[in-house]
């Protein structure tokens, strides 16, 4: 008997990886019979080093007769999403499966096929149903939810502790007092690059995700409403972009009007950021670096309107209009968002899942104590269910906008007041 335990035992162990995934698909539809490759355009992987492969092995065990070839796709999303609209604009075979950010589906909607009907309504109905809303347009389903971002604090536990805080700081005044303080010191301890806060203030989409939830913790109201009203400008706008303009140089490096989340990310792993604002995916990879005594996640710190917001970010799957393999593709793209392998990612990648029952999966909440199945709706959207295929205009005169107050080239208020005139013109009022 212990001998046969023992067996069983050293035959799981040298299962591949992805077998227990595959285990899960009994009975999957592969779309074809045919030897397909198919192109997926995926994750970066320098910010997603796992992920993404182990699903790929587990439907090649599923569906053996296609093959998925990954390409990395841009980690800048505006230039992503500039790569999808010229191929798709040619009409390009090239891209079968995309993934997909959950600003994008009306910006992408005329180019994507329509998934309902295709995925099992089981498969559907296993989401969170704001994002299947999210991603429905004119009544078709253009993407299928894979996981959700959401702007959070990082901090360093151990350097809290020693500079006598016993909380992460609930407001924009303290984190930068806090920010000051702990640079201080450590700069007097003799870390030189030694900064207290990073985030992400290059000019590009992430800038606008930064600024989105400057603006909300500070006046309690998006810069685009959902209805379509404009409130970049009020006195509490400027003053907060005139805040986060005065942390360049000071408690953040000079170069983080060019940072992304990899830059910022970089300078937190080596042990040199007392705060930063990230995505989940950071967590994990925190947890990895050597140069880390401590850390934990909190909610960002309130603004003026009394609030903290976050930014609701997030990735889903989508399939080109113009594959020659729509069938092998959406098979995949369905394969890719099922539950099974969105806990693969989830565990992998610390990103939280876009499938509601995973929330109660104990080891995902092991993995993120920082999830909620709430998430969709405590955090802050930007404008892109209004702005539908004008949303990428309208990010962009934003985070151009916030980016000349973060570089001294323009005053908030002259910066804030043009983009009020420049999204009337371009939103046509
Ligand atoms: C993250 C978010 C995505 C956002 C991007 C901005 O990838 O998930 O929604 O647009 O960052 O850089």
């Amino acid at each position: 008997m212990r001998k046969i335990l023992l067996l069983l035992l050293v035959l799981a162990l040298a299962l591949p990886a992805g077998a227990a995934l595959a285990d899960g698909h009994g009975g999957f539809d592969c779309g074809t019979d045919e030897e397909v490759t198919i192109k997926f355009f995926g994750d970066p992987v320098g910010s997603h080093p796992v992920g993404e492969d182990n699903i790929i092995n587990a439907f090649k065990e599923v569906c053996p007769n296609i093959t998925v070839e990954r390409n990395e796709g841009a980690a800048n999303v505006t230039d992503l999403i500039a790569f999808y609209l010229t191929a798709f604009e040619a009409e390009s075979s090239d891209l079968d499966v995309i993934r997909v950010d959950v600003i994008w589906p009306g910006q992408l909607a005329e180019h994507l096929i329509d998934l309902n009907g295709i995925a099992p309504q089981s498969h559907i109905d296993a989401q969170l149903p704001a994002l299947i809303e999210n991603d429905t347009v004119d009544g078709r389903l253009v993407a299928l939810p894979m996981r959700i971002g959401f702007g959070m604090l990082y901090y360093r536990t151990d350097l809290l502790e020693k500079y006598g805080y016993d909380a992460p700081p609930a407001t924009w005044d303290e984190l930068e007092t806090m920010a000051a303080a702990i640079q201080e010191g450590e700069r007097a301890d003799g870390n030189d690059e030694f900064w207290g806060y990073v985030w992400q203030g290059n000019a590009y989409e992430g800038l606008t995700c930064d600024a989105l939830e400057w603006h909300v913790s500070a006046t309690g109201e998006n810069f685009l409403q959902p209805d379509g009203t404009i409130s970049a400008l009020n006195d509490a706008a400027v003053s907060i972009y005139e805040q986060a303009a005065g942390w360049v140089g000071t408690i953040s490096p000079p170069g983080v009007v060019g940072y992304q989340e990899e830059d910022s990310r970089a300078v937190w792993h080596a042990g040199n950021a007392a705060f930063m604002r990230n995505w989940p995916y950071a967590y994990v990879l925190s947890g990895q670096s050597e140069d880390i005594p401590g850390f934990d996640v909190a909610p960002l710190p309130a603004g003026d309107s009394g609030h903290g917001a976050s930014t609701l970010g997030g990735w889903h799957i989508g399939v080109s209009k113009y594959s020659e393999n729509p069938e092998a593709a959406a098979a995949f793209a369905i394969f890719f968002t099922s539950v099974e392998s969105q806990k693969s990612y989830a565990l992998d990648t610390t990103s939280p899942p876009a499938a509601l029952e995973l929330y109660a999966d104990p080891d995902v909440q092991a993995a993120m104590p920082f999830a909620s199945p709430n998430l969709v709706e405590i955090t802050s959207a930007r404008p892109s269910t209004f702005s539908k295929d004008r949303y990428n205009a309208v990010s962009t005169l934003y985070f151009n906008a916030v980016h000349s107050i973060l570089t001294g080239e323009e005053d908030a208020e002259v910066a804030l007041e043009l983009l009020e005139l420049d999204l009337a013109d371009l939103l046509g009022e």
